[in-house]
């Protein structure tokens, strides 16, 4: 059985005090809980300050974001090393706000990922459609071509996960259903089989995103292609979170 993995994205949230606090309040709810890995990625500045706020838990520290390029004149952006220098240990890679606000395209996503992973981090790599694009039937077409066009084999699976985060799901409350989006998670299982072959697509986490909250969480998770979740606005909430960890354990001892 795949582990179940929950990562909170932050986003643009928190100041020192508060994130101190959060995490105090995660590591509390959480102490007693096994069998699921759990990932929280505050903005970059805090990783640091929280890698010493973990330490000694089993709770690990992400990036939402890099460039790819090993240094040089790009004001305002952080290298692989950079975040590696601070102990995170994953980095979301393409998250919808990322293309959408920030215009990273395919192309760009697929040399992050490659950064990511040469420089020792594992990379998250999102995917997923507009409601538009959903209204058309093109959500497969789009997810296909984002997946295609950014991972190959010359990208370990062992360092990917992928995150399903319908854009239309995130930060607007509309959840897709559990059974919308186990349709999504086996058709992407499909194409990594395609790229990877069964056995690394199979062993690979494939993570739901899009206003998931500790009342949809169990219904979600429960799906055999739902191998855990991207959190946005309930990861800033400590009793938020840690029930959507639970209900991930829940799974793991239900199996
Ligand atoms: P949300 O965000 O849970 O607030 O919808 C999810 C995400 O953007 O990763």
């Amino acid at each position: 059985m795949r582990t179940p993995f929950i990562a909170g994205n932050w986003k643009m949230h928190k100041t020192l005090s508060e994130a101190r606090e959060l995490v105090e309040g995660i590591k509390e709810r959480t102490a007693s809980i096994w069998g699921v890995d759990i990932l929280l990625c505050p903005p970059v500045y805090l990783l640091f300050p929280m890698a010493k706020s973990v330490a000694g838990t089993n709770l690990m520290l992400g990036a939402q974001n890099v460039h790819d390029e090993p240094q040089g004149a790009f004001t305002g952006e952080h290298t692989v090393a950079m975040i590696a220098d601070t102990g995170a240990t994953h980095v979301i890679v393409g998250h919808s706000e990322r293309r959408h606000v920030f215009g990273e395209t395919n192309d760009w996503l697929a040399r992050k990922v490659r950064a990511v992973v040469a420089g020792g981090l594992e990379a998250i790599y999102c995917v997923g459609e507009t409601l538009d694009e959903r209204e058309s039937g093109k959500t497969q077409r789009i997810v296909d071509g984002q997946i295609t066009e950014a991972i190959g084999t010359d990208v370990d699976p062992k360092k990917l996960t992928i995150a399903y985060e319908p854009v239309w799901a995130i930060g607007t409350g509309k959840t897709a259903t559990p059974e919308q989006a186990q349709e999504v998670h086996a058709a992407i299982r499909a194409k990594l089989g395609s790229i990877y072959g069964l056995a690394a697509a199979d062993a690979t986490r494939i993570l739901y995103g899009g206003s998931v909250k500790p009342g949809n969480a169990p219904d979600l998770l429960a799906q055999p292609d739902i191998d855990g979740a991207l959190v946005g606005g309930a990861c800033l909430v400590a009793d938020d979170f840690a029930a959507i960890i639970a209900a991930a354990a829940e799974v793991v001892s239900a199996a």
